[in-house]
């Protein structure tokens, strides 16, 4: 195989011209003059519509539904219940691969969660299906319902994340404790989120000529279609998944979910196309959630405040019918060196929708107790917190041993810590005020998430006229995924953007896995890259077994591909343009595959993570608890940086995640009745623009050999981590109060 780089410089030659440049959003035009099509704008010919009845109480039976007076409605067309509803070919209920989760699709009477899907109403238009909806006046057998952690007995659960042990150790943690100089026992809880996107969920379902062709907003197309195909015993090749644009997927849309399932066979019943958009209160359910916790951290340190144990358990929920465990006390496997090191968790099922994938599973809610609990030890030792973490600075992963295939996170305390101005920050809590009297707070905190690749395939071509393709199924969710791919797929086949087109948006495209733990960029791309290389190998090929060629025979030296052109690598002036290898050879078009994955060798040889340093500056009003946040200063190392600017949009997209959990974010769920009281996003904070301090993210420089052959770590999610530590800890130091709970409410702080 002939040997083609990018460019004679071997740091940059696998990196093209377009990788690493700030560019702004591909599709940026499209979405703000609204021509970018979402799911929820399909109108085909003959479309009806459908409205979920969704249960009101959370744990019991539905007894009867009012048919006959929905059926009566005006433009009621018909009205799908467990007794009359169209077949499906999975058992919903059997939980059989690892991303196929229960699911409820009307398959009896059952009440597992309060806001499952009950019946569902199709009619000519959305106003008839949702009174007919209404009309249904379910009549329940209800039972106490098992509404918050305590409320029933606990297991250890059979793993945790994707396939993680539940309990992890290395050295003896109670030993370590025993003797440790100074030692901490704390606890912090945590509640349940619900992610609720600018997009809501939506399907848009046709069954043509034997074909099922579905619209809904999915982060994997591939995914969605096979697990449709299963379910409505369908020949792959038979389902078509459109979803060019996304408007957020958070980790709600990475899976296929009931309620699209009932849009899907609402088509089959009806024998007509199918529209069913969740109003906002039906996206507190049935498409999962971050579960609540309770966690307790136990530390010791000796005297000069290195750590001698840690001790991290959570204690979790999932759903009374399936399994899903947010590896919360994980968070404590990579950040800190200590000796002794045992994380743990258990488990109790409550009467919710299963909770699942939301931005930063897992890290999020261990990160913000570990955090906490690192803050306050390093202060009961009488250190400043970040060369606390400093001392502690884990130079190979705590708990495997294994050396980081990279790790910048001195450069972030450095470089962050510098644009913040941490220097000089009083170690006691409630030194600092401001002009009108408010305490003022510093705070840090460490942020992290692990390089996660999935599976992925692309196909790349190079055609006469000299442009180029790549064809991949692409997601792009608001993260920028279209325009961070195109130019990987541009520099892949070395083309400037202009002569580039990425193809994606529907399931036809190959599979470049799913758009989820901030492995896109990463998987797709190495696929993408891959592609393009094996489409330019072809190429070269053939224009170096061409007598006529300025490239004949210089197959050893190596080749450079630069602007649309193969060069000799020894000789730059001698080249020519691809068009013209191609059109010597009479072809129309050259088509490279390639695939993305993870290597597992080196996947065993080193840890892979994103770190960062988030500070943070929250003042307080001493007299009535309230907290604003005034700045944020967010320091990341993730590897190689295709597009800064849409990565610093993701850093700044999940500081505002980790403020939001903070300070903001929490169903509140009514313990009679299992209910979320505030399932709106009227009641349901989230922070809005005058809760967003100014922030800045620092893009700190790392080069990763190890993690992938573009040294591509992901972005998506690490922002959520550190951040909400960071101003807990900055609350903390304001008023001289330790949040235990979170959101901070200004009551826990009187
Ligand atoms: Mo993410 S929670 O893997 O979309």
């Amino acid at each position: 195989m002939i040997d083609i780089a990018l460019s004679n410089d071997p740091a940059r030659a696998r990196h093209g011209a377009n990788s690493g440049q700030p560019l702004t959003r591909h599709d940026g035009p499209l979405k703000v003059t609204g021509r970018a099509t979402y799911a929820a704008d399909q109108r085909p010919e003959g479309l009806l519509h459908a409205a979920l009845a969704t249960a009101t109480i959370s744990r019991g039976r539905v007894v009867f539904l009012d048919v006959a007076a929905a059926k009566a409605q005006p433009g009621v067309v018909a009205v799908m219940t467990p007794a009359d509803k169209p077949a499906i070919f999975v058992n919903p209920d059997v939980h059989d691969q690892p991303f196929n989760f229960c699911f409820q699709a009307l398959q009896d009477d059952k009440v597992r969660y309060a806001g499952q899907p009950i019946a569902v109403v199709i009619a000519e238009t959305l106003e008839a299906a949702t009174e007919g909806a209404a009309l249904l006046a379910p009549v329940y057998e209800s039972l106490p319902p098992r509404a918050h952690l305590d409320a029933a007995e606990s297991y250890t659960p059979p793993y945790v994340g994707i396939g993680h042990p539940a309990i992890a150790e290395k050295g003896d943690v109670e030993a370590g404790l025993k003797g440790a100089a100074r030692a901490i026992d704390v606890t912090y809880e945590t509640p349940a989120q619900y992610h609720n996107a600018m997009e809501p969920h939506v399907v848009v379902a046709a069954f043509e000529g034997g074909k099922l062709v579905v619209d809904t907003p999915t982060q994997g197309l591939a995914m969605t279609r096979a697990r449709l195909a299963q379910i409505f015993a369908l020949p792959p090749a038979d389902v078509l998944v459109r979803s060019p644009f996304l408007g957020g997927g958070f980790g709600a849309k990475g899976l296929l979910s009931g309620p699209i399932v009932l849009g899907v066979m609402a088509a089959k019943m009806a024998g007509r196309p199918v529209k069913l958009v969740m109003t906002r209160t039906q996206l507190y359910g049935p498409f999962g959630h971050r579960q609540p916790t309770r966690q307790r951290l136990r530390l010791g340190v000796d005297g000069e405040g290195r750590l001698t144990a840690l001790a991290h358990h959570a204690k979790i929920a999932t759903s009374s019918f399936d399994d899903f465990y947010e590896g919360a006390a994980d968070a404590s496997h990579t950040l800190y060196a200590s000796p002794a090191i045992r994380t743990s968790h258990e488990a109790v099922r409550l009467d919710t929708g299963t909770p699942l994938f939301m931005r930063a599973p897992g890290e999020a809610s261990g990160s913000i107790a570990l955090e906490s609990a690192i803050d306050e030890i390093a202060a009961a030792a009488g250190i400043d917190p970040l060369q606390f973490r400093l001392l502690n600075y884990a130079e190979t992963e705590p708990i495997s041993g294994k050396p980081f295939s990279s790790k910048a996170l001195r450069e972030c305390f450095a470089q962050g810590a510098k644009a913040f101005g941490w220097a000089g920050r009083p170690l006691a809590p409630r030194q600092m005020r401001d002009k009108d009297g408010l305490l003022v707070g510093w705070g840090v905190g460490v942020a992290t998430f692990p390089a996660v690749m999935f599976q992925g395939t692309a196909r790349a071509v190079l055609k006469a006229d000299g442009s180029g393709a790549v064809e991949a199924t692409v997601h792009d969710m608001g993260q920028g995924a279209l325009t961070a791919m195109a130019q990987i797929g541009a520099d892949a086949l070395a083309l400037p953007l202009e002569k580039f087109e990425l193809r994606s948006g529907t399931s036809e495209s190959p599979d470049a896995g799913l758009a989820g733990g901030s492995g896109h960029t990463a998987t797709a791309g190495l696929a993408i890259h891959n592609a393009g290389a094996d489409a330019l190998a072809k190429l070269a090929e053939i224009a170096t077994q061409d007598p006529q060629s300025p490239l004949y025979g210089a197959g050893n030296a190596g080749l450079i591909a630069r602007d649309g052109r193969l060069l000799r690598r020894d000789d730059e002036t001698r080249g020519e343009p691809y068009a013209a290898i191609l059109a010597r050879a009479g072809l129309a078009e050259i088509v490279g595959e390639g695939s993305g994955a993870a290597n597992a060798d080196l996947q065993k040889q080193y840890a892979m993570h994103a770190h960062g340093a988030v500070f943070a500056e929250v003042k307080v009003d001493p007299d009535l608890g309230m907290v604003r946040a005034s700045r944020i200063v967010g320091a990341f190392a993730a590897g190689r940086i295709i597009n800064p600017r849409l990565v610093q949009s993701q850093y700044f997209g999940g500081m505002i995640w980790g403020l939001s959990f903070a300070l903001h974010e929490e169903a509140v769920i009514d313990r009679r009745t299992g209910r979320i009281v505030n399932a709106n996003l009227g009641e349901y904070y989230v922070p809005t623009n005058a809760d967003v301090p100014p922030m800045q993210a620092l893009l700190i420089e790392e080069h990763d050999p190890f993690v992938n052959a573009l040294g591509i770590k992901g972005v998506g999610e690490i922002g959520v981590t550190g951040t909400a530590g960071a101003v807990a800890n900055a609350v903390w130091h304001a008023m001289g109060v330790r949040p235990q709970r979170f959101p901070i409410r200004p009551e826990a702080l009187m």
